[in-house]
């Protein structure tokens, strides 16, 4: 195909440069700048990169004006209807969902790596009973890299089916163990005769004196929520993974960097943050109230799990959560006031020119939380979940990053400082 450029006229200095436009599999385009500040001596800034592409990646579409979100080219909705979380994973990792032979070696490295060495056990023991699960599982996957010595990226790269079922496996192990330390409860290890979220939902809730009756329908609105959170594209967290990772860090610390990022209420912890707001909500009973207070630019409250970088619609996994929330509330026969006040909520958004004009639409964190907590699921586990499901989609990402140019990340900046002077001035 034909190269096309877009010319950069500099009139002050009467000189203009071509820069080659890069086309996306899907027409998005892009102006390639990596030679611009050899051949012009500028360079271009954008702070939160809200215009600028970070990478070429072959594992997420997501087109921001029309919903749409595709994990290597397959849409969403048909992963959620017709995949498991762990065979989702899979795509993310390989490009392909998994045949049956494939399936079943993954599925066993998942349980082979599901436990924690036993000495990590008593680690929990150092945290204080508050302490936030998201900063636990932060810690721990740090520590976990010091289990695991000397796994340089390349090999882990190569040996990337053992360093994601670690991962994926151990973490869930993690999650479910920082949850019964909150709780006070033994911890209840994985088994091997239960699939991923199975197994996950059997070490959060059975317990020596009550033993868990795992229900297929919690099962599988699980692998929903997990299918729709496994991976977004360049989001904070994603990332944050591939800046640490580029420094060819270990990755399970680079791992560790992206779930500290998704900790924050604008990314990942905004699904905990609906919960608080929603509940606020019912409790004040105005609605509009609230609708008018994240309009007003002195008041620092924003609607949780409204808005987003990218979608200027409908947040496609918002529309699914939705859906699923009300299914599955009416099949477990669970009445919850919030789903109501998230409702009405959104209805007098939607209604709103603020909102409209602004294409701020509900998120993946407006109902997540509702089903989650539908589950039985503590709030201040909902962005654990969040990590659990995007462990997929970050080790996608770190090993796209490995497997290409791999060269470390250090953007540049605009001095605006003060200028050259004495340490007596
Ligand atoms: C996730 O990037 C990803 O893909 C992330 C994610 C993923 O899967 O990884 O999708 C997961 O993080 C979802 C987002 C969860 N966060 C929240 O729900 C927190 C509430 N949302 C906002 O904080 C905000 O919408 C962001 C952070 C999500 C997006 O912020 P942007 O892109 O920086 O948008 P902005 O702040 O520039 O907003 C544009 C305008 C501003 O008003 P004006 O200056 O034009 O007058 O819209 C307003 C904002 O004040 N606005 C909101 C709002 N979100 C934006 N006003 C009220 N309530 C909101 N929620």
């Amino acid at each position: 195909m034909e190269q096309k450029y877009a010319k950069l006229i500099f009139e002050d200095e009467g000189k203009e440069i071509l820069l080659p436009i890069v086309v996306g599999t899907e027409g998005e385009k892009a102006i390639d700048i990596t030679r611009l500040r050899r051949d012009t001596s500028y360079i271009t800034i954008d702070p939160s990169f809200a215009n600028t592409g970070a990478c070429y990646s072959e594992i997420t579409y997501i087109d921001g004006e029309r919903g749409i979100l595709r994990y290597r080219g397959i849409p969403v909705e048909d992963l959620v209807e017709k995949t498991s979380f762990i065979e989702t994973a899979y795509l993310l990792l390989h490009g392909k969902l998994p045949n049956p032979d494939q399936r079943s070696k993954f599925s066993n490295l998942l349980n082979v790596n599901s436990m924690l060495h036993e000495d990590m056990r008593h680690f929990f023991d150092g945290f204080p009973r508050g302490a936030h699960p998201m900063h636990i599982l932060a810690t721990m996957i740090n520590a976990l890299s010091t289990f695991y010595p000397n796994v340089d990226a390349l090999s882990l790269s190569e040996h990337i089916d053992l360093s994601a079922a670690r991962l994926i496996s151990t973490v869930r192990t993690l999650a479910a163990f920082a949850y019964k330390k909150s709780v006070g409860e033994p911890v209840v290890y994985p088994r091997h005769d239960l699939p991923y979220c199975a197994n996950f939902l059997n070490m959060m809730f059975d317990s020596p004196v009550a033993p868990y009756e795992i229900d297929e329908e919690v099962v599988k609105i699980l692998n929903v929520l997990l299918i729709l959170h496994a991976d977004h594209g360049q989001n904070c967290s994603t990332t944050a993974v591939r800046i640490v990772g580029s420094a060819q860090v270990n990755l399970y610390s680079t791992i560790s960097a992206g779930i500290s990022a998704l900790s924050g209420p604008l990314h990942g912890g905004a699904n905990q943050a609906v919960m608080e707001m929603l509940r606020k909500i019912e409790k004040d009973g105005n609605v509009q109230k609230w609708v008018d207070k994240a309009k007003d630019k002195n008041s620092n409250f924003k609607l949780m799990g409204f808005g987003h970088r990218v979608y200027k619609t409908y947040d496609p996994r918002a529309a699914i959560t939705k859906k699923q929330c009300h299914e599955f509330l009416k099949k477990m026969k669970i009445k919850d006031s919030l789903l109501d006040v998230a409702m009405e909520l959104e209805n007098a958004a939607l209604k709103d020119d603020y909102f409209i004009s602004r294409n701020l639409y509900p998120n993946v964190d407006f109902y997540s939380g509702i089903i989650y907590r539908a589950i039985g699921i503590p709030e201040n586990m909902f962005t654990v979940m969040f990590a659990l499901a995007r462990l997929p989609g970050w080790i996608a990402h770190w090993k796209e990053m490995v497997d290409g140019d791999n060269k470390i990340c250090r953007p540049r900046e605009i001095y605006i400082g003060k200028p050259l002077r004495r340490i007596e001035d």
